[in-house]
């Protein structure tokens, strides 16, 4: 059985947060989210070690991973003290170790790990190459295998031009791990108890530890605010140019914001400073167009999303077009060629084939048919201060602009609702319903008249 523990308990000192920094974001995830999923893909069970705000961190993962187990650690005595914290939690005969702080660490990578200890090595490292490794500690080997691991504050000047550098993820065969901690000091720089002197501990005993190679962005880790940027960055030009690689066009991907999970069909053209984010799956030959936001929601093929859209939420069916300006929220279908245009508002609604919303309207609970024309302006009201209420508009239906349909209202198959009309009776199929003041025509009284009679005002 293999179990993972999870860093977890530090401050962060370095992000001058009072939010521990394994809940700081990169894009949408924590960084503890991003650790604990990879963790979740290897091992049989995880233990993250908390500390700092302990309460908020627990409640966060508890919501999110209902299986994960947690180990206090009361006082934040350096990184061997944590392991040791959390060792009476696992269950384990093999357990990796990670700290909470390194998102990009990769499942195969810890399954590598892993697969060391079944070559006969008593633990192994992942280990990466950096060419800026200040901050780091440095590994030190010796004919293929690690001798000991040096912190940067505890190196002499030879060893910090060491350029490989140690992730803080390791696998350990627990009984030999629990040992080798019972002997960590923290005679050190610092005064901590360092999880990496296990290593030396082990090999000097004729222990053999094995350095598994890192791969990419695995070694970044994020200690301050800048390094949180940076890797946002990296994270958001690695996704771009792999989509770009599946046959996605992306204009400008230093500038251009996609989730990890997302996907995106072939010639597919996003153009800069648009966000993609979540689960969110993007058909083929759409193009969407800057500042557009996009959740959680399932776009078909050939949709159009223009300029400053959000989209969340929503199921958006082949060869819709949006925007500019619009908000499409949760729970929402447009289907097939239906067209909401700028400054329209769709909550938890059907849009029929073809239907279109042009200008400046809030449709809200709202079943709309095929065919359907809403106009300018018009608002479902479906909110009468205590609870929603739906409004149904059949096919083919032509509502006039400035149109309030007050609901629970139905407006029948083909029927026509004159502009300006405020509907609260349900309307049958094929005619037509206005509500309007008739017009009075008083011809000699244009504006000159009026400030004449109400000011004395002469030409
Ligand atoms: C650690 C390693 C360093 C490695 C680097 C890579 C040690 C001594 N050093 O340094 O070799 O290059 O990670 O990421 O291990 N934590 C606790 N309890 C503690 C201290 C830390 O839970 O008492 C947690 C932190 O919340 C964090 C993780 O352990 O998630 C790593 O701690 P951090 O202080 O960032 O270690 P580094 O200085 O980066
Ligand atoms: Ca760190």
């Amino acid at each position: 059985m293999v179990s993972a523990v999870v860093l977890a308990a530090g401050l962060g000192t370095r992000m001058k947060s009072r939010l521990p920094k394994v809940m700081h974001r990169l894009g949408r995830k924590t960084l503890i989210e991003c650790v604990l999923d990879t963790a979740f893909s290897e091992a049989d069970e995880v233990v993250v070690v908390t500390g700092y705000r302990r309460e908020l961190v627990e409640d966060f993962l508890r919501k999110r991973y209902p299986s994960v187990k947690f180990a206090v650690q009361h006082e934040q005595l350096g990184t061997a003290h944590a392991v040791k914290s959390a060792l009476p939690e696992v269950e384990g005969d093999v357990v990796i170790i990670m700290p909470g702080d390194m998102p990009f660490v990769r499942r195969e990578s810890l399954r590598r790990l892993v697969e060391a200890l079944d070559e006969g090595f008593a633990g192994a490292v992942l280990v990466a190459e950096l060419s800026e490794p200040a901050g780091y500690g440095r590994v030190v080997e010796k004919n293929g295998c690690v001798l000991k691991i040096v912190e940067e504050a505890d190196a002499t000047e030879e060893e910090k031009r060491i350029k490989r550098v140690n992730t803080g993820v390791y696998a350990f065969k627990k009984d030999l791990l629990e040992k080798a901690l019972d002997k960590v000091k923290n005679d050190n720089r610092k005064g901590e108890y360092y999880l990496t002197d296990v290593v030396e501990i082990l090999s000097s005993s004729g222990y053999k530890i094995k350095a598994v190679e890192a791969v990419r962005r695995e070694g970044m880790g994020i200690n301050s605010r800048r390094q949180l940027a940076e890797a946002y960055r990296e994270r958001c030009r690695e996704k771009a140019y792999q989509l770009m690689e599946q046959g996605v066009t992306i204009l400008s991907p230093e500038n251009t914001f996609i989730d990890e999970d997302v996907e995106v069909g072939i010639d597919t053209v996003i153009h800069p400073f648009v966000f993609i984010e979540g689960k969110t799956v993007i058909g083929e030959g759409c193009e969407i167009k800057p500042f557009s936001v996009i959740r959680d929601s399932r776009i078909s093929d050939n949709v159009v999303i223009n300029e400053h859209s959000v989209i969340e939420g929503a199921v958006v069916d082949e060869g819709v077009s949006i925007g500019p300006f619009a908000r499409i929220r949760p729970e929402t279908r447009l289907m097939k060629g239906s067209k909401i245009g700028n400054f329209v508002e769709v909550k938890k609604s059907v849009i029929g084939e073809n239907s279109k919303a042009n200008h400046l309207a809030y449709i809200g609970d709202a079943e709309v048919g095929s065919g359907v024309n809403i106009g300018a302006g018009t608002i479902t009201c479906n909110y009468d201060g205590v609870k929603k209420h739906k409004t149904v508009i059949e096919d083919g239906v032509f509502i006039g602009s400035d149109t309030q349909l007050v609901a629970p209202v139905r407006v029948g198959k083909g029927a026509l609702i004159g502009a300006g009309s405020t509907i609260t009776k349900d309307v049958p199929p094929d005619s037509l319903a206005i509500t309007r003041a008739p017009m009075k025509v008083l011809k000699g009284r244009g504006i000159e008249d009026y400030r004449k009679r109400k000011y004395g005002i002469k030409e």
